[in-house]
Protein backbone atom coordinates (compact mmCIF):
# COMPACT_ATOMS: atom_id res chain seq x y z
CA UNK A 1 0.00 0.00 0.00
CA UNK A 2 1.10 3.58 -0.83
CA UNK A 3 0.74 6.34 1.18
CA UNK A 4 -2.19 8.48 1.78
CA UNK A 5 -3.01 10.89 -0.66
CA UNK A 6 -4.74 14.04 -0.42
CA UNK A 7 -7.95 12.20 -2.09
CA UNK A 8 -8.04 9.64 1.10
CA UNK A 9 -7.74 12.88 3.68
CA UNK A 10 -11.10 14.14 1.48
CA UNK A 11 -12.89 10.98 1.61
CA UNK A 12 -12.38 10.71 5.34
CA UNK A 13 -13.75 14.22 5.99
CA UNK A 14 -16.98 12.80 3.62
CA UNK A 15 -17.36 9.86 5.90
CA UNK A 16 -17.01 12.04 9.31
CA UNK A 17 -13.86 9.59 10.19
CA UNK A 18 -11.61 12.28 12.23
CA UNK A 19 -8.20 13.07 11.11
CA UNK A 20 -5.05 12.88 12.78
CA UNK A 21 -1.76 15.06 12.69
CA UNK A 22 1.17 15.34 14.69
CA UNK A 23 4.50 16.94 13.92
CA UNK A 24 7.62 15.02 12.84
CA UNK A 25 11.34 16.48 12.31
CA UNK A 26 13.67 13.83 12.30
CA UNK A 27 13.72 9.81 11.37
CA UNK A 28 12.77 8.07 14.31
CA UNK A 29 10.16 10.70 15.36
CA UNK A 30 9.04 10.27 11.94
CA UNK A 31 8.68 5.82 12.08
CA UNK A 32 7.30 6.66 15.48
CA UNK A 33 4.23 8.50 14.25
CA UNK A 34 4.06 6.51 11.21
CA UNK A 35 4.01 3.09 13.08
CA UNK A 36 1.26 4.54 15.31
CA UNK A 37 -1.05 5.04 11.94
CA UNK A 38 -1.16 8.93 11.79
CA UNK A 39 -2.13 9.73 8.72
CA UNK A 40 -1.01 13.18 8.07
CA UNK A 41 2.82 13.82 9.71
CA UNK A 42 3.38 17.56 9.67
CA UNK A 43 7.07 18.86 9.52
CA UNK A 44 6.19 21.93 11.21
CA UNK A 45 8.10 25.05 11.39
CA UNK A 46 7.33 24.39 15.17
CA UNK A 47 10.98 22.56 14.94
CA UNK A 48 12.61 26.19 15.34
CA UNK A 49 11.71 25.90 18.94
CA UNK A 50 11.28 22.35 19.73
CA UNK A 51 14.66 20.76 17.78
CA UNK A 52 16.67 24.34 17.08
CA UNK A 53 15.81 26.15 20.49
CA UNK A 54 14.15 29.66 18.99
CA UNK A 55 12.13 31.38 20.22
CA UNK A 56 9.37 31.38 17.64
CA UNK A 57 9.34 30.01 14.18
CA UNK A 58 10.40 33.44 12.87
CA UNK A 59 14.22 32.64 12.14
CA UNK A 60 13.58 29.32 10.91
CA UNK A 61 15.03 29.10 6.95
CA UNK A 62 13.74 26.90 4.12
CA UNK A 63 17.26 24.86 4.10
CA UNK A 64 16.38 24.06 7.91
CA UNK A 65 12.94 22.48 6.55
CA UNK A 66 14.32 20.95 3.58
CA UNK A 67 17.01 19.10 6.24
CA UNK A 68 14.04 18.26 8.56
CA UNK A 69 11.57 16.72 5.74
CA UNK A 70 14.02 14.65 3.99
CA UNK A 71 14.58 12.66 7.40
CA UNK A 72 11.11 12.90 8.03
CA UNK A 73 10.40 11.43 4.30
CA UNK A 74 13.00 8.63 4.85
CA UNK A 75 10.96 7.96 8.53
CA UNK A 76 7.69 7.36 7.01
CA UNK A 77 6.09 4.97 4.34
CA UNK A 78 2.15 5.54 5.16
CA UNK A 79 1.93 9.43 5.85
CA UNK A 80 1.15 12.31 3.94
CA UNK A 81 4.06 14.27 5.06
CA UNK A 82 3.91 17.98 4.93
CA UNK A 83 6.52 20.58 4.90
CA UNK A 84 5.40 23.89 6.17
CA UNK A 85 7.02 26.83 4.25
CA UNK A 86 8.63 29.42 6.57
CA UNK A 87 8.90 32.96 7.16
CA UNK A 88 9.34 34.58 3.89
CA UNK A 89 9.50 32.14 1.68
CA UNK A 90 6.48 32.19 0.25
CA UNK A 91 5.32 36.07 1.11
CA UNK A 92 7.26 38.35 -0.87
CA UNK A 93 6.59 37.46 -4.77
CA UNK A 94 4.85 34.28 -5.99
CA UNK A 95 7.64 33.15 -8.04
CA UNK A 96 9.76 32.73 -5.09
CA UNK A 97 6.78 30.71 -3.53
CA UNK A 98 6.26 28.81 -6.28
CA UNK A 99 10.07 27.86 -6.17
CA UNK A 100 9.92 27.09 -2.48
CA UNK A 101 6.87 25.00 -2.97
CA UNK A 102 8.95 23.11 -5.69
CA UNK A 103 11.84 22.43 -3.56
CA UNK A 104 9.81 20.70 -0.78
CA UNK A 105 8.79 18.30 -3.19
CA UNK A 106 11.91 17.95 -4.86
CA UNK A 107 14.23 17.96 -2.87
CA UNK A 108 12.42 17.67 0.63
CA UNK A 109 10.61 14.41 -0.97
CA UNK A 110 7.25 15.99 0.80
CA UNK A 111 4.03 15.17 -0.68
CA UNK A 112 2.03 19.07 0.23
CA UNK A 113 3.19 22.20 1.64
CA UNK A 114 1.47 24.60 4.40
CA UNK A 115 1.69 28.22 4.20
CA UNK A 116 0.33 30.91 7.12
CA UNK A 117 -2.51 33.26 5.82
CA UNK A 118 -6.08 34.01 4.49
CA UNK A 119 -7.48 36.13 1.72
CA UNK A 120 -4.52 37.95 1.46
CA UNK A 121 -2.40 34.96 0.16
CA UNK A 122 -5.12 33.39 -2.26
CA UNK A 123 -3.29 34.46 -5.40
CA UNK A 124 -0.16 32.23 -4.05
CA UNK A 125 -2.18 29.51 -3.11
CA UNK A 126 -3.96 29.37 -6.57
CA UNK A 127 -0.55 29.57 -8.20
CA UNK A 128 1.16 26.58 -6.15
CA UNK A 129 -1.96 24.62 -6.66
CA UNK A 130 -1.96 25.04 -10.85
CA UNK A 131 1.21 23.55 -10.69
CA UNK A 132 0.33 20.37 -9.08
CA UNK A 133 1.43 21.28 -5.15
CA UNK A 134 -1.11 20.21 -2.80
CA UNK A 135 -1.57 23.04 -0.58
CA UNK A 136 -2.88 22.87 3.38
CA UNK A 137 -3.82 26.55 4.19
CA UNK A 138 -3.26 27.92 8.02
CA UNK A 139 -5.30 30.48 10.00
CA UNK A 140 -6.35 31.97 13.20
CA UNK A 141 -3.27 32.07 15.23
CA UNK A 142 -0.62 32.22 12.32
CA UNK A 143 2.69 32.10 14.64
CA UNK A 144 4.42 33.75 11.35
CA UNK A 145 2.91 36.94 12.44
CA UNK A 146 2.44 37.00 15.75
CA UNK A 147 3.89 39.98 16.81
CA UNK A 148 1.33 41.60 14.18
CA UNK A 149 -1.19 39.74 15.56
CA UNK A 150 -0.06 41.13 18.93
CA UNK A 151 0.88 37.70 20.67
CA UNK A 152 -0.20 33.93 21.25
CA UNK A 153 -3.95 35.08 21.37
CA UNK A 154 -7.18 33.47 20.58
CA UNK A 155 -8.71 34.77 17.36
CA UNK A 156 -12.46 34.77 16.30
CA UNK A 157 -13.86 36.16 19.64
CA UNK A 158 -14.97 39.13 18.16
CA UNK A 159 -17.51 39.36 15.68
CA UNK A 160 -15.12 41.23 13.05
CA UNK A 161 -12.58 39.21 13.17
CA UNK A 162 -14.58 35.93 13.45
CA UNK A 163 -16.26 36.69 9.81
CA UNK A 164 -12.86 37.69 8.40
CA UNK A 165 -12.05 34.35 9.69
CA UNK A 166 -14.64 32.63 7.55
CA UNK A 167 -13.60 34.38 4.63
CA UNK A 168 -10.61 33.43 4.79
CA UNK A 169 -11.65 30.08 4.94
CA UNK A 170 -14.04 29.88 2.10
CA UNK A 171 -11.12 32.21 -0.18
CA UNK A 172 -8.62 29.35 0.82
CA UNK A 173 -10.96 26.56 -0.07
CA UNK A 174 -11.94 28.42 -3.16
CA UNK A 175 -7.98 28.26 -3.86
CA UNK A 176 -7.42 24.66 -3.77
CA UNK A 177 -6.03 23.81 -0.37
CA UNK A 178 -6.77 20.58 0.76
CA UNK A 179 -7.02 21.29 4.28
CA UNK A 180 -7.32 24.17 6.17
CA UNK A 181 -5.61 24.32 9.85
CA UNK A 182 -7.71 26.48 12.50
CA UNK A 183 -4.96 27.25 15.35
CA UNK A 184 -6.33 29.23 18.64
CA UNK A 185 -10.34 29.89 17.22
CA UNK A 186 -12.97 29.35 19.41
CA UNK A 187 -15.16 26.23 19.58
CA UNK A 188 -18.64 27.66 18.13
CA UNK A 189 -16.31 29.54 15.21
CA UNK A 190 -14.41 26.62 14.22
CA UNK A 191 -17.63 24.20 14.15
CA UNK A 192 -19.15 26.76 11.59
CA UNK A 193 -16.05 27.14 9.72
CA UNK A 194 -16.24 23.12 9.66
CA UNK A 195 -19.63 22.65 8.54
CA UNK A 196 -19.49 25.68 5.56
CA UNK A 197 -16.42 23.90 4.33
CA UNK A 198 -16.40 20.79 2.12
CA UNK A 199 -11.89 20.38 2.86
CA UNK A 200 -11.68 19.30 6.19
CA UNK A 201 -10.56 21.38 9.34
CA UNK A 202 -7.90 20.49 11.17
CA UNK A 203 -7.75 22.03 14.36
CA UNK A 204 -4.71 22.93 17.30
CA UNK A 205 -6.69 24.79 20.01
CA UNK A 206 -9.87 25.21 18.05
CA UNK A 207 -12.07 22.15 20.03
CA UNK A 208 -14.03 19.36 19.11
CA UNK A 209 -15.84 19.58 16.18
CA UNK A 210 -12.92 20.23 13.37
CA UNK A 211 -12.56 17.31 11.11
CA UNK A 212 -9.04 16.52 12.62
CA UNK A 213 -6.18 17.70 15.11
CA UNK A 214 -2.96 18.42 14.88
CA UNK A 215 -0.56 18.58 17.58
CA UNK A 216 3.16 18.99 18.57
CA UNK A 217 4.82 15.40 19.15
CA UNK A 218 7.10 17.01 21.50
CA UNK A 219 4.17 18.55 23.47
CA UNK A 220 1.93 15.51 23.65
CA UNK A 221 4.65 13.19 24.71
CA UNK A 222 5.93 15.53 27.24
CA UNK A 223 9.13 16.75 25.87
CA UNK A 224 9.24 19.87 25.46
CA UNK A 225 8.88 21.63 28.57
CA UNK A 226 9.79 25.06 28.44
CA UNK A 227 6.04 26.15 28.12
CA UNK A 228 2.72 23.78 27.73
CA UNK A 229 -0.12 25.23 25.71
CA UNK A 230 -3.77 25.06 27.05
CA UNK A 231 -4.70 23.08 24.06
CA UNK A 232 -2.31 20.06 24.69
CA UNK A 233 -2.66 16.64 26.46
CA UNK A 234 0.19 15.01 27.56
CA UNK A 235 0.03 11.15 26.85
CA UNK A 236 3.39 10.66 28.01
CA UNK A 237 6.14 12.38 30.65
CA UNK A 238 8.78 11.97 27.33
CA UNK A 239 11.04 14.44 29.65
CA UNK A 240 10.58 12.71 32.90
CA UNK A 241 10.94 9.14 31.26
CA UNK A 242 14.39 9.74 29.46
CA UNK A 243 15.39 11.41 31.94
CA UNK A 244 15.75 8.88 34.52
CA UNK A 245 16.49 6.47 32.12
CA UNK A 246 19.79 8.60 31.12
CA UNK A 247 20.41 8.95 35.00
CA UNK A 248 20.26 5.14 35.48
CA UNK A 249 22.80 4.95 32.45
CA UNK A 250 25.04 7.19 34.41
CA UNK A 251 24.64 5.29 37.19
CA UNK A 252 25.39 2.19 35.50
CA UNK A 253 28.56 3.41 34.69
CA UNK A 254 29.80 5.10 37.52
CA UNK A 255 29.07 1.19 39.62
CA UNK A 256 30.83 -0.37 36.37
CA UNK A 257 27.61 -2.39 35.92
CA UNK A 258 27.39 -0.91 32.35
CA UNK A 259 28.65 -2.62 29.93
CA UNK A 260 28.51 -5.97 31.11
CA UNK A 261 30.90 -8.95 29.39
CA UNK A 262 28.10 -9.62 27.42
CA UNK A 263 27.35 -6.15 25.76
CA UNK A 264 31.17 -6.41 24.68
CA UNK A 265 33.15 -8.51 22.25
CA UNK A 266 35.55 -11.53 22.72
CA UNK A 267 39.18 -12.19 20.86
CA UNK A 268 41.35 -15.27 21.17
CA UNK A 269 43.36 -15.31 24.71
CA UNK A 270 46.43 -16.34 22.31
CA UNK A 271 46.12 -13.14 20.44
CA UNK A 272 46.20 -10.93 23.53
CA UNK A 273 48.73 -13.25 24.90
CA UNK A 274 50.84 -12.49 21.73
CA UNK A 275 50.39 -8.41 21.90
CA UNK A 276 51.63 -8.58 25.70
CA UNK A 277 54.51 -10.51 24.16
CA UNK A 278 55.43 -8.36 21.75
CA UNK A 279 54.85 -5.31 23.69
CA UNK A 280 56.98 -6.17 26.80
O1 LIG B 1 4.58 24.40 13.03
C1 LIG B 1 3.69 23.71 13.48
O2 LIG B 1 3.93 22.76 14.24
C2 LIG B 1 2.30 24.01 13.10
C3 LIG B 1 1.18 23.32 13.72
C4 LIG B 1 1.19 22.85 15.05
C5 LIG B 1 -0.13 23.46 13.10
O3 LIG B 1 2.12 24.82 12.26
Amino acid sequence: MGRISIRDIHNMKCRGKKISAVTAYDYTSAQIVDAAGVPLVLVGDSLGMVTLGYEDTIPVTMEEMLHHSRAVVKGTNKALVILDLPFLSYQINTGEALQNAGRALQEGGVQAVKVEGGQSIVSTVKRIVEIGIPVMGHIGLMPQSVHALGGYRVRGQGKEEALELVHDALALQEAGVFAVVLELVPTPLSQLITKRLDIPTIGIGAGPYCDGQVQVFHDILGLYTDFLPKHTRRYSEGFKVFKSALETFTEDINSNSFPSEDEGFSMDESVIQEIEDILA
